[in-house]
């Protein structure tokens, strides 16, 4: 076990009723890049994802397959989603399903202390639900319907009719929690980021809260009421608890302290759940509420928030095959502002491969190792004394690595790799001003070629090390050709917040070959 800070960083657990896109990959790349980063820091960290399985929407997704849910769901975690996280490289720590026995029955422990502790009460209930968001809806996101549903009521989001639905249900005193919901975000601004979905989530508290339906008795695919089996646990009740009985809570104290509390990565869709519902029902349970909420953006497919449904979902093999894995992280990573909206287009991410990565990285990569080979027979030459020119390589690393770790800090990826892209564009600029294939032709400028490459090795150096959060299979790859995994150790071994420190590699050091990193793409259609 590390000795660092704790972060635990968890992404949302995914329904079951169909395949993952790019959507749901995105928020998985996200969540890891952080994972990465902070594990490599040395900080105490723990990643989690996993699968939402409860519910009328798979129940309904199941029995039109002509399954039972639990098979349905045992199906698509095997087929698809545990996949997902081979295709795109996650480290993720655990993998959590709602129909784990840990978590079932530490639901139960949870809704026993809120009954207990008088939080919930039982009524009638007459509203409007939509099955695709499963929720009843409020006000605001209940519209009149169009084309073949004109007449009738349908949810803002799935544009499909609500359904009116009359039960007997248990209530969760949402209500009483307004005040110290508002207090919290006031006190804590970072509490939910970015700044905008702090706004809409706090002007949504203000106008009040009305206390929560959190059982349902019309079916039964969910987890038992423990006071009353004629109930099954609301999907999203259920659901929210994940990210504490994965880490223990009800039956591992020591370890639910070690994690908790968590920064929790969700879609926009899916904020108020994670910052009004979430942090109410921790407040009820006299536990801490979360570190952060982040709500990012949606991936818009010809300037739509794709998906499956709506037939512009991407599979992200259908990236991968073409580009791999890194290419699919960085892309991702670098080209949408986290916590914004952001485009995918083919054409884009080709041109950033090329541009940015075959071209700024890979093959500034491939150049140094191939020169110190040519003209040191692969040894690393000492530096002599070092000019203007090589200190501010030196300076931008470190101003890089700074800026990186403080990008991390605030869940702004892009702008992390942005930083670190500081120095992939310094050290090919100062290689064209250097010319060292120029240097390599006297003997007298001798010294210089070996301060020269030196440079520019220990800025490579330095880039494996900061970029293997992000582009984690490229960087081992160059780690092994810059041959220091008997002096230095793994590249995963490398304290990522010491990484702009000059002067690590050692001299001497014998480097190997490297293949292009970012092989040329001949195709770039989907
Ligand atoms: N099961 C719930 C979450 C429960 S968490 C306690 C759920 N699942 S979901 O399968 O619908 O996944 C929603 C999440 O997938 C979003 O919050 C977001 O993280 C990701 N995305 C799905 N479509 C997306 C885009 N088009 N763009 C970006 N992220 C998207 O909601």
């Amino acid at each position: 076990m590390s000795s660092g800070k704790s972060f635990y960083v968890t992404t949302p657990i995914f329904y079951v009723n169909d395949a993952p896109h790019i959507g749901h990959a995105y928020t998985e790349v996200a969540a890891d890049m952080l994972a990465r980063w902070h594990r490599q820091a040395g900080d105490d960290t723990w990643s989690l994802t996993g699968t939402d399985e409860h519910g009328e929407k798979i129940l309904r997704t199941a029995t039109a397959n002509g399954t039972t849910p639990q098979q349905w769901a045992d199906r698509l975690v095997e087929e698809s989603w545990k996949p997902l996280l081979k295709t795109i490289d996650i480290s993720n720590d655990d993998f959590i399903r709602t129909t784990d026995p840990r978590h079932e029955k530490n639901v139960q422990v949870f809704l026993q202390k809120l009954y207990d502790d008088g939080y919930i009460y039982s009524g009638e209930y007459e509203a409007l639900y939509c099955v695709g968001c499963e929720e009843f809806k409020p006000q605001s996101e209940i519209v009149d319907g169009t084309g073949a549903f004109i007449g009738q009521k349908v949810c803002a989001i799935h544009s499909k009719p609500l359904e009116l639905l009359q039960e007997k249900n248990y209530f969760f005193r949402m209500s009483d929690f307004g005040e110290r919901l508002l207090a919290l975000y006031e006190e804590n601004p970072e509490f939910v980021q970015p700044e905008s979905a702090r706004n809409e989530v706090m002007q949504f508290v203000r106008q009040g809260l009305s206390d929560l339906s959190i059982s349902r008795s019309s079916f039964d695919w969910g987890v038992k009421v423990p006071w009353d089996d004629s109930h099954v646990v609301y999907v999203w009740f259920d659901a929210l608890l994940n990210y504490i009985t994965a880490i223990g809570y009800g039956q591992d104290n020591a370890e639910f302290e070690r994690h908790w509390p968590a920064t929790h990565l969700v879609g926009k869709d899916i904020l108020r759940f994670h910052a009004v519902i979430w942090p109410a029902m921790l407040l009820a349970a006299d536990l801490p509420v979360p570190h952060r909420v982040f709500g990012h953006g949606w991936l818009l497919v010809g300037g739509e928030k794709m998906s499956k449904s709506k037939l512009t979902g991407i599979a992200p093999n259908e990236i991968t095959d073409t580009f791999g894995s890194d290419a699919f992280r960085y892309y991702f990573m670098r080209a949408i502002h986290f916590g914004q909206d952001g485009s995918f287009s083919w054409e884009d991410l080709a041109a950033r491969y090329q541009a940015e990565l075959a071209n700024g990285f890979g093959n500034l990569a491939s150049r140094v190792i191939a020169m110190i080979n040519r003209y040191y027979e692969g040894v690393l030459p000492a530096p002599g004394a070092y000019t203007e020119a090589d200190l501010h390589v030196q300076e931008t690393l470190a101003a890089a690595a700074r800026d990186a770790d403080a990008a991390i800090e605030a869940i702004q990826m892009h702008d992390a790799l942005a930083a670190i892209w500081t120095v992939v564009d310094e050290l090919n600029g100062y290689i064209t001003v250097q010319e060292p294939w120029v240097l390599a032709k006297d003997d007298a400028t001798r010294e210089r070629l070996g301060t020269v490459l030196y440079t520019a090795a220990e800025g490579l150096r330095a880039l494996a090390v900061l970029l293997s959060p992000a582009i984690p299979k490229a960087t081992t790859k160059l780690w092994s050709a810059l041959g220091v995994e008997d002096t230095l150790g793994a590249l995963t071994a490398q304290p990522l917040r010491e990484a702009g420190t000059w002067g690590q590699l050692p001299v001497g050091t014998t480097v190997g070959t490297l293949e292009a990193l970012f092989p040329r793409v001949e195709s770039t259609e989907s």
